[in-house]
């Protein structure tokens, strides 16, 4: 019998959590032939609304799914974890930036690297998706030392899922016909949605909608569009979110054959003139679980003007934790 691979999922009975474990028992990540055991951390608040998540998750009878443990210790819940998404956190309200939530959240990240780095398998896998996603990932990675900092991501696929999805709209296309999207730095509204090596149907994008719509519409747009999503919904993206968390780690585990790249959060390498030490969005060709960055697109004034901003907002917030990075 095939081993089930261990699936970590933190914040399992939060909006996020909910809309993500039916999807990874259904195999939805894996593929059909592959069994899972799923392992769902939450706080002791929500340890009745976990054991309400896990009776579905049984009424599913899902072929796939091979046992469910529900612990409100991060001992039991990372232990051998082989692939882990790390959502539990709390969201923004309306009128906050996602930094606004860097020290409410921010401790959830140390406490959780260290237990990754004490209990997970040592080739585990971590994405990081609640927010500010890019810097949880730096305190996350910056506590587990014994693994890795390539072995954790933060969540950009969201963005470039609806960059994508805002470029096929525009040009009439479908999603399939929509390549080289990247959306550079920060999850976050100084974040830098790219045009400039994306093409719709083998053509330049560029030369497809004009150049007022992309840096008037079309940055702005994707840029706010989590604002947008929360006043509308009148709560934070949930479905799509879980959407594009299983987007990511299915494109880092399967690769990225078929596109040129995607958008992942990556431990900075120097690429883009953009120093070492902060989580950023970068173009990235992945391979069964391994993430090279995509280092030299060329970029005009305008792009590289963009990256320098969210950079510039990645260093604060690493110096608003900085006390929760290990020396
Ligand atoms: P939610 O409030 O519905 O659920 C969060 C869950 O996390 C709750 O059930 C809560 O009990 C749990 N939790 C809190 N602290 C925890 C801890 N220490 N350990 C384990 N569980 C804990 O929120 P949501 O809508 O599911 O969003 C979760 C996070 O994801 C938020 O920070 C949100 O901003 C973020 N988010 C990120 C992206 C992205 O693209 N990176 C997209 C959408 C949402
Ligand atoms: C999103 O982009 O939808 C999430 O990060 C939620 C938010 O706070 O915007």
């Amino acid at each position: 019998m095939t081993k089930p691979v261990r699936i970590v999922v933190t914040g399992a009975a939060g909006n996020i959590g909910y809309a993500l474990v039916f999807r990874l028992a259904a195999g939805d990540l894996l593929g059909p032939e592959q069994p899972v055991v799923l392992q769902l951390l939450e706080i002791p608040q929500a340890a009745q609304a976990l054991r309400g998540v896990v009776m579905e998750l049984e009424d599913g009878a899902f072929p796939l799914l091979h046992d469910v443990v529900a612990s409100d210790r991060a001992d039991v819940a990372f232990r051998d974890a082989n692939l882990v998404f790390l959502v539990g956190s709390r969201p923004r309200g309306a009128a906050m930036e996602r930094k606004d939530l860097l020290r409410v959240n921010a401790e959830i990240f140390s406490v959780q690297g260290q237990a990754l780095d004490r209990h997970a398998a040592r080739d585990v896998r971590v994405l990081v998706v609640g927010n500010p996603a890019n810097t949880n990932a730096l305190i996350a990675s910056s506590n587990a030392p014994s693994l890795p900092a390539h072995q954790f991501s933060s969540m950009m696929r969201l963005d470039h899922n609806r960059a994508a999805s805002a470029l096929a709209r525009k040009a009439e296309a479908t999603i399939r016909e929509v390549d080289g999207v990247v959306v550079f730095g920060n999850h976050s509204s100084t974040q830098f949605p790219c045009l400039d090596h994306a093409t719709v149907r083998g053509r330049r994008a560029l030369e497809i909608v004009d150049r007022a719509w992309y840096e008037t519409d079309f940055i702005p747009t994707v840029q706010q569009r989590g604002t947008a999503v929360i006043k509308t919904r009148g709560a934070s993206s949930a479905a799509s979110a879980a959407s594009a968390a299983l987007d990511h780690m299915r494109t880092w585990i399967q690769g990225t054959e078929g596109s040129s790249w995607t958008s992942m959060g990556v431990p900075t390498d120097g690429s883009y003139g953009v120093a070492p030490g902060v989580f950023f969005g970068l173009p990235v060709r992945t391979h069964q679980g391994t993430a090279r960055v995509v280092p030299d697109l060329a970029l005009d004034d305008f792009a590289r003007a963009r990256i320098a901003a969210t950079e510039k907002e990645l260093r604060e917030e690493r110096e608003g934790i900085a006390d929760l990075l290990p020396r």
